[in-house]
């Protein structure tokens, strides 16, 4: 019996953040540590998706490969053979399903989608690139065109994986066919990574945004890259935004700071977050409560950020070549099944 594939991708705009780490890369190390046999694995580079905001075409490239590499450093491991770690411009088939997508899609359902209502605020229509506008057309194509069925994704990502739902129900209803496995529900994916709720790794200085690192120019002090000096990263936590309250307790609301930083410390210590709560809660201290967190940051970036520069290239580019070869035949195999369904082919 085939494995149910676990899909997971992070765009090579920039160096990935902690908030990156925190809500992608790290569930997915720890799925592939507990579940290795069970499941198959397609990590991924959506390197077309990657300047659907402007980005440095020179260095589009080497991002690319340099953040595949982040995932091999937090612990995926390149031996296994269900492990797929490729690029999404290297399998061609995608971006026709893309195409073909764009054609059950509507300018309405686009046009109520959070994420291109946040990056396009602000911005002339005429600057705003329509492949922003179109980005989780081409998002779900990356999923449904392999039938992967969990997608770990941060809680940013949550409209995108309804609108991936949606569209795959639509279209086998329209054909009255299951030519694409639905991916399971929002709550479902999370439970599958072992959380309560959706995880969203704020920025340091204005906890009422998201980490994100399109808005590192913006918000440099506010976000954590994953190539970040550890003593600058340790710098930006201790001198992150709290509130006046003056007491520690976990409440997105009244005190989002806080209740930041407790999440990225449950995290990276892997703990519960009840357990780091009954620790800090109560406590008047910030000071105190930022330096452990603080102190964690430097010595996970320090570790890691070791570990990535002993990554043997040469290895890495054999697997990801292997990993392409592989998934071009499957992707052209199942697009020619849909090309069929929907009347492209006889
Ligand atoms: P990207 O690179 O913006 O984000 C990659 C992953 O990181 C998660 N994430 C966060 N999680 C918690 N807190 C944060 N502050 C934070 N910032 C980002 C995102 O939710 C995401 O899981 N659209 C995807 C890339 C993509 C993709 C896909 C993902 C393209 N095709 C198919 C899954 C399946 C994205 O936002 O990339």
């Amino acid at each position: 019996m085939s494995r149910e594939i676990i899909l997971n991708g992070i765009r090579s705009n920039e160096t990935p953040t902690l908030g990156n780490y925190i809500g992608s890369i790290l569930p997915v190390v720890k799925l592939q540590n507990n579940y290795i046999d069970k499941y198959q694995y397609n990590l991924f580079i959506p390197d077309i998706l990657s300047f659907t905001t402007p980005v440095n075409h020179q260095d589009l490239y080497l991002n690319t490969i340099q953040n595949l590499k982040y995932y091999i450093a937090a612990g995926i491991d390149i031996n296994y053979d269900n492990i797929f770690i490729y690029r999404q411009s290297y399998i061609p088939a995608l971006s026709e399903l893309a195409v073909i997508f764009c054609n059950f899609s509507s300018f309405g359902e686009m046009s109520r989608m959070i994420q291109f209502k946040e990056k396009s605020q602000g911005k002339e229509k005429e600057t705003i690139s329509v492949g922003l506008f179109t980005y989780p057309i081409l998002m779900a194509a990356d999923i449904l065109l392999y039938g992967a069925t969990y997608v770990p994704v941060g809680d940013d990502q949550r409209q995108h994986l309804e609108f991936t739902r949606d569209l795959a129900m639509r279209i086998n209803n329209r054909f009255n066919a299951d030519l694409f496995k639905v991916p399971y529900e929002w709550q479902d994916q999370i439970k599958f990574v072992g959380h309560q709720t959706g995880l969203r790794i704020k920025s340091l200085k204005n906890p009422d945004k998201k980490m994100s690192k399109s808005n590192f120019k913006n918000d440099p002090n506010g976000i954590i890259l994953l190539s970040d000096k550890p003593e600058d990263a340790y710098k930006k936590i201790m001198t992150a935004t709290t509130d006046s309250l003056g007491i520690i307790d976990y409440n997105p609301v009244n005190q989002p700071g806080i209740t930041n930083l407790i999440n990225i410390l449950a995290n990276l210590i892997d703990e519960p977050i009840e357990k780091v709560i009954t620790i800090w809660k109560g406590k008047k201290n910030y000071n105190e409560f930022k330096t452990a967190v603080a102190d964690e940051v430097r010595i996970f970036l320090e570790n890691y950020q070791k570990t990535l520069n002993n990554i043997d290239e040469s290895d890495l580019m054999r697997k990801i070549e292997s990993s392409e070869y592989l998934l071009r035949d499957v992707a052209t195999q199942n697009l020619y099944k849909i090309q069929q369904i929907i009347g492209l082919r006889p």
